[in-house]
């Protein structure tokens, strides 16, 4: 039997980016350093030795980009504010000029018919709060309300769509407990404050936000299903677990105000009693949720495992990307579906998917063959728009990423762009991606149909 894709005729197609990901000349025009400017700086944290120093050159470039988004016909597009363009020091003094770079974005996305959608911290904390002692200091809550304020004193209005944090379980496993990001550390004590503090500080940049904002504000979670290996309980409890850990330690002090039980065993001696007062801050009502999807995990119990959350148990017979996750499209129903009923059904928009595959060299002027990124968009969106009839309130979508860009520690190795951008020239060139992508737009997702 054929199906239909069509969806909602104000439904948000979109792309997504990050500041320190693609701008480049991170301390342009009086900007101060951030964790990741420090990070990437620090010999061998970063593959290849790449660094944000140039990426996209997105700072010089910008109307270029968004005529790209404009090629695309997206409706909005999702970028983050660098802090320490705003506040070089993290707290206290403006830089006019720093502001001034995302006021000129704003206008040049609003001339071009395209939403801007901000958000306001995606991993690059300034230095200057990280010598403070970054996430791990109560104050940091106040530092970001700040921030935030001062952003929404100059763009509000023009910017309809705000998000407070991106991915919190990144920024907190990674930055904090493995070591793999910035700021690099590896602490088992400090990783469940870092988490604790940085949704305090959505929840105080969320009730800033009603102060002086006027449209809508919420924040971004990447959620990744876990499902058991087996259905032998130590395997089910430990999926339970990872389900907690990655999951709900962020989203349910935000949409529930409270912990899932099983952190106390998963962090064992390193989980502190939170103050109970902090809960009325974590739990500011949200416009939305932002729901970032790539992959799954199956778990198979490990004793070794710390935290307690057993380990991922490769699937086989599968595809999966250059960073090495399983295609499964199955999984962002689940999820959507799964938050629905966790949670209400709070509007949401998917605020990131996509992969990344090796791409062939580009010819000139050609378009870049990407059939396994095609593959991977038509397969999400389609599972998107089942979730939208199984009665999930999804608003939007958005592409991760518009361009090629700086993947983190993994630099410029892993390419998820709709256009590809060769890093030597900076030019541009779309993907079969971008193409498929546009035309999805242009007929509301009929292109999908079977
Ligand atoms: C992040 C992006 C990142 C992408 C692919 C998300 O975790 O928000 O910054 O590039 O996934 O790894």
């Amino acid at each position: 039997m054929s199906r239909s894709y069509r969806f909602p005729t104000d439904f948000v197609w979109g792309a997504a980016t990050s500041a320190y990901q693609i701008e480049g000349s991170p301390l342009a025009d009086g900007a101060g350093p951030s964790i990741w400017q420090r990070f990437a700086h620090t010999p061998g944290m970063m593959a290849n030795g790449d660094t944000g120093d140039i990426a996209c050159d997105h700072y010089h470039r910008y109307k270029d980009d968004v005529q790209l988004m404009r090629a695309l016909g997206l409706k909005a597009y999702r970028f983050s504010i660098a802090w320490g363009r705003v506040l070089p020091e993290g707290t206290g003094r403006i830089n006019q000029k720093g502001l001034d770079f995302y006021s000129r974005l704003v206008d040049e996305l609003l001339e071009n018919g395209i939403e801007p959608n901000a958000t306001l911290f995606h991993w690059d904390l300034p230095a200057a709060l990280d010598d403070r002692g970054g996430w791990l200091n109560r104050d940091s809550a106040d530092w970001f309300a700040q921030y935030a304020s001062v952003v929404f004193k100059a763009l509000d209005g023009r910017v309809k769509l705000w998000s407070t944090i991106n991915e919190p379980w990144v920024v907190t496993d990674g930055g904090y407990l493995h070591g793999a990001l910035a700021p690099g550390h590896r602490n088992k004590y400090e990783a469940p404050i870092a988490a604790h503090n940085i949704m305090r500080a959505s929840g105080a940049g969320i009730e800033a936000y009603r102060a002086v904002g006027k449209h809508q504000i919420g924040v971004v979670f990447n959620i990744e299903p876990k499902y058991s290996a087996s259905d032998n309980p130590k395997d089910v409890a430990a999926t339970r677990r990872a389900q907690a850990y990655m999951n709900e330690q962020f989203a349910d002090p935000a949409l529930l105000g409270s912990y899932p039980s099983e952190l106390k065993d998963i962090f064992e001696d390193a989980w502190p009693d939170f103050p109970q007062d902090d809960f009325s801050l974590t739990q500011q009502p949200v416009d939305f949720v932002g729901i970032n999807y790539y992959t799954r995990s199956v778990v198979r119990h490990d004793r070794h495992a710390y935290p307690l959350i057993g380990k991922r148990v490769y699937q086989r017979n599968t595809t999966h990307t250059e960073t090495g996750w399983e295609v499964y499209e199955q999984g962002l129903k689940d999820t959507l579906v799964w938050f629905k009923d966790r949670y209400g059904n709070v509007p949401i928009y998917i605020t990131e998917n996509g992969a990344a595959f090796y791409d062939p060299p580009v010819a000139e002027s050609d378009v870049v063959q990407d059939p396994l990124r095609v593959d991977y968009l038509r397969k999400h969106l389609r599972a998107l728009h089942e979730s939208i009839e199984a009665g999930v309130n999804i608003k939007g979508y958005y592409a991760w990423s518009l361009l090629d860009n700086l993947e983190w520690s993994l630099g410029f190795s892993k390419r998820f762009g709709l256009y590809h951008v060769d890093f030597s020239t900076q030019k541009r060139t779309p993907k079969a991606s971008a193409k498929f992508y546009a035309n999805v737009i242009q007929t509301h997702g009929a292109s999908l149909d079977d």
